[in-house]
C-alpha cells in the first residue's frame, strides 16, 4: 500500500501521513503492521478492541481489591477472578496458556512472579501481587497490582511503594523519540537509588493480538538505546523489585520464580499505548494513575 504525504496515515491516527509516520518509515521501518524487528504497530481498531480487553482487566482487579482479606486463600481469588471473567465475557489468558493451571497468577512474599493459585491462606503481614490478563473478543489485556494483607512491616510498605514508582517513571518515558531502553534505564536508576534491585530474567513484552509478542521490555538497561518507541505500539512495563539480590530462582512447579536469597519482591504492571505525544496507560481504568 502507497499512503500519500497528504493521505490519512496508514496507521489509522487520522493525522496526515507526512506529519504521522512518514518520517519513521524514512527512517526504515516497515509497514503496515510490522517494524523490522518484529513489533506489531497496532490500527485504530485493534486499539479500541485492546482498550476494551484492557478495561476488563482493570475491572477484574478493582473486584479483587474490594474482596481481599486475610483469611481467603488464593485459590478463592482465582475462582473469583474466573468466574467474572467468564461472566463479564472474556477468556482468562493465563488458564492452560503454555500448560499454566489457573486463570490467574498470585505470587507471595518472597515470590517474584507467576504464583500459582492453592489453598495457601492469606494472613496478615502479607504482601501479595495479582496479576490478570484477560482475552475480549480475542484481544489481550495485562496488568497486576500489588495487595497488602492487614498489618504491614515498613519494609515491605516500602518496596511495594518504589516498585509502584518504578512503573511510573518508566511509563513516563514512553513519548516520541525515546527508546526502550530508556525505560529500563529510568526503571533501574530509581530501583537502585532505593537499596532495591531489578529483576532480569523476565520483562514486559508486547501485547493485545497475542499474550506474549515482541519485543521484550527489559527494566534495566542504558539510555538512548534500543528500538524507538512509535505510535502504535502497545505493550507492557511490569518491573519486578527485589530487596535484594536481583536473582531468581524456579521452584519445582516449573512456574513460580521466587528471589535466591529469600527477600521480598514486589511488581506492579500496565498496559500502554505509544501515541503520537507521548502514552495512553491502558489498564488504568477510571483511576488516575
Ligand atoms: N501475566 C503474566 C505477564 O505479565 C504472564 C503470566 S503467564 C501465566 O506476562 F501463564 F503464568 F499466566
Ligand atoms: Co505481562
Ligand atoms: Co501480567
Amino acid at each position: 500500500m502507497i499512503t500519500g504525504r497528504n493521505d490519512p496515515c496508514w496507521c489509522g491516527s487520522g493525522k496526515k501521513y507526512k506529519k504521522c509516520h512518514l518520517p519513521l518509515d524514512r527512517a526504515g521501518h516497515s509497514h503496515p503492521g510490522k517494524t523490522t524487528s518484529g513489533i506489531l504497530i497496532k490500527t485504530e481498531e485493534q486499539i479500541v478492541g485492546i482498550r476494551a480487553a484492557c478495561r476488563m482487566t482493570s475491572d477484574l482487579l478493582d473486584m479483587v481489591a474490594g474482596r481481599i482479606k486475610d483469611g481467603i486463600t488464593t485459590n478463592d481469588i482465582d475462582s473469583w477472578v474466573h468466574e467474572e471473567t467468564i461472566a463479564r465475557g472474556g477468556i482468562p489468558a493465563p488458564l492452560g496458556y503454555r500448560g499454566f493451571p489457573k486463570s490467574v497468577c498470585t505470587t507471595l512474599n518472597e515470590g517474584i512472579c507467576h504464583g500459582i493459585p492453592d489453598e495457601t491462606v492469606l494472613k496478615s503481614g502479607d504482601i501479595l501481587n495479582v496479576d490478570v490478563t484477560t482475552i475480549l473478543n480475542g484481544y489481550y489485556g495485562d496488568a497486576n497490582r500489588m495487595f497488602m494483607i492487614g498489618e504491614v512491616s515498613d519494609k515491605a510498605r516500602n518496596i511495594i511503594r518504589v516498585a509502584k514508582e518504578c512503573l511510573s517513571r518508566g511509563i513516563r518515558m514512553v513519548k516520541s523519540g525515546n527508546r526502550f531502553g530508556d525505560i529500563g534505564w529510568a526503571i533501574q536508576q530509581h530501583a537502585n537509588k532505593h537499596g532495591f534491585s531489578v529483576v532480569r530474567d523476565y520483562t514486559g513484552h508486547g501485547v493485545g493480538i497475542e499474550f506474549h509478542e515482541p519485543p521484550n521490555v527489559c527494566h534495566y538497561g542504558k539510555r538512548g538505546t534500543g528500538e524507538l518507541i512509535q505510535p502504535g505500539m502497545v505493550f507492557t512495563i511490569e518491573p519486578m523489585i527485589n530487596a535484594g539480590t536481583y536473582k531468581c530462582r524456579l521452584l519445582p512447579n516449573g512456574w513460580t520464580a521466587v528471589t535466591r536469597d529469600g527477600a521480598l519482591s514486589a511488581q506492579w504492571e500496565h498496559t500502554v499505548r505509544a501515541t503520537q505525544n507521548g502514552v495512553e496507560i491502558l489498564t488504568s481504568g477510571s483511576r488516575v494513575v
